[in-house]
């Protein structure tokens, strides 16, 4: 179990008059996680992969121990992990770096985040793929036969999220990976909302890609990492080349290196990276599946007593087990920028507002043009946050105001 006063103790930011629902936007960091970065600064300060002076070999040992500490939280190989700056950058490495031929199927969804939704219009518009959208209902649940429907026929690459960064459902992406295996399709699966809060196996989902984002895993901003299966890397044209990347160079030839280093050309974010290693090893040192149990308990409070104030219409699937923490919503006759900044003035309560970063799911299935609220949970919060959020959220619709005035 989940000693959450401890872990509290551990993230600097949390403080009396603060109360941080933002975690799927970015998380909070740890102690534990800074000190190691500072380590690197103080202690170690030299390129990686390059020096044969001590601290140059200590630094390269730190990030490749950095590499081993991610690929274990998702049951990889070492050399099946690509640092990159972010899940984006990910996609982008993916979408461009993929051979496809004009015609060629690619299957996403309209849950997207804008992130693993513009990468493939792009494509679109650059190789003329025949890009297939799975829709959702009205609650933002995606049509899942319709996935499969599109895998039987000749689809080239699937590319879905895990969880949905709006409605905080979990798609049963191992699933999807069943049914690529058996048809011979690529899965490429977003993990930026999935990796930092339950146990993930890659090898259980089939997938072939998984990306996913430092920031939102205790880690520092500017390092994330795409896990691409070992055997599929010599496929993949890296998104940027130049020195670390290489093999040889001649005057009129090059040839690239083999393995991570393929795609992690120049001199990386060092800190960044063995700081994200850091938080890895943090996430597991207190489990993977008591973070997602207290993340459950949470989001099951947050759920029942949102969805019966009658002025609140919260989003997607009401059933808190298919869910993990994030919640949007939206009060009656308030715009979701006003009700943020009202919780923020009442009681230091930090919520996102807008659209998410998922304008096709906004409009076309929740038909909210103009966004919503989003509460979301990590393993710091506490049952009474959750409480004082709910009833700082029932004071603003009683006045339709800020709740302090
Ligand atoms: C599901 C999902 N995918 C991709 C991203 C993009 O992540 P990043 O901004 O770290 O590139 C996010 C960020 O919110 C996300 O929630």
């Amino acid at each position: 179990m989940l000693n959450v006063e401890a872990v509290r103790k551990d993230f600097p930011f949390i403080r009396p008059g603060r109360v941080y629902l933002d975690s799927a936007s970015t998380s909070l960091t740890p102690e534990p996680v800074l000190a190691k970065m500072l380590e690197y600064y103080r202690d170690y300060r030299a390129n990686v992969g390059r020096g044969i002076y001590v601290a140059s070999r200590r630094a390269t040992d730190e990030f490749e121990a950095a590499r081993e500490k991610l690929a274990r939280l998702i049951n990889a190989k070492p050399g099946e992990i690509i640092f990159v700056r972010n899940t984006s950058e990910a996609m982008n490495l993916v979408a461009s770096g993929l051979d496809l031929r004009p015609g060629d199927k690619v299957v996403t969804t309209i849950q997207e985040h804008h992130s693993n939704y513009i990468v493939w219009l792009r494509e679109k518009a650059r190789k003329r793929i025949d890009l297939r959208v799975v829709g959702a209902d009205a609650f933002g649940d995606l049509n899942i036969t319709e996935i499969q429907d599109e895998i039987e026929r000749g689809a080239k690459l699937v590319s879905m999220t895990h969880v949905s960064n709006v409605l905080g459902v979990r798609n049963p992406v191992e699933e999807i990976g069943k049914a690529c295996r058996k048809n011979g399709v690529l899965l490429l699966v977003d993990g930026a909302q999935s990796v930092p809060h339950m146990r993930i196996d890659v090898k259980r989902i089939g997938c072939d890609f998984l990306a996913f984002s430092g920031h939102k895993m205790c880690g520092p901003t500017g390092a994330g990492a795409l896990y691409i299966r070992e055997d599929l890397q010599g496929d993949l044209e890296p998104l940027c080349i130049g020195g670390g990347s290489i093999e040889d160079v001649g005057v009129d030839y090059y040839a690239l290196r083999s393995g991570p280093y393929r795609f992690e050309a120049g001199t990386p974010a060092i800190a960044e990276v063995i700081g994200m290693g850091a938080a890895a090893e943090y996430l597991m040192g207190i489990g993977m599946e008591n973070i997602e149990a207290h993340e459950a308990e949470l989001t099951r409070e947050m759920l029942e007593a949102l969805k019966v104030n009658r002025k609140i219409k919260v989003y997607g699937s009401l059933d808190a087990k298919r869910r993990n923490g994030i919640i949007s919503f939206n009060l009656e006759g308030m715009d979701p920028h006003d009700v943020a900044l009202a919780l923020d003035r009442a009681a230091g309560i930090m919520v996102r507002s807008g659209h998410h970063c998922a304008l096709p799911l906004m409009k076309e299935a929740l038909k909210i043009g103009t966004g919503s609220v989003r509460a979301s949970v990590y393993l710091y919060n506490t049952k009474p946050e959750v409480r004082a959020f709910v009833e700082t959220l029932s004071k603003i619709s009683e006045s339709g105001t800020s709740g302090t005035q």
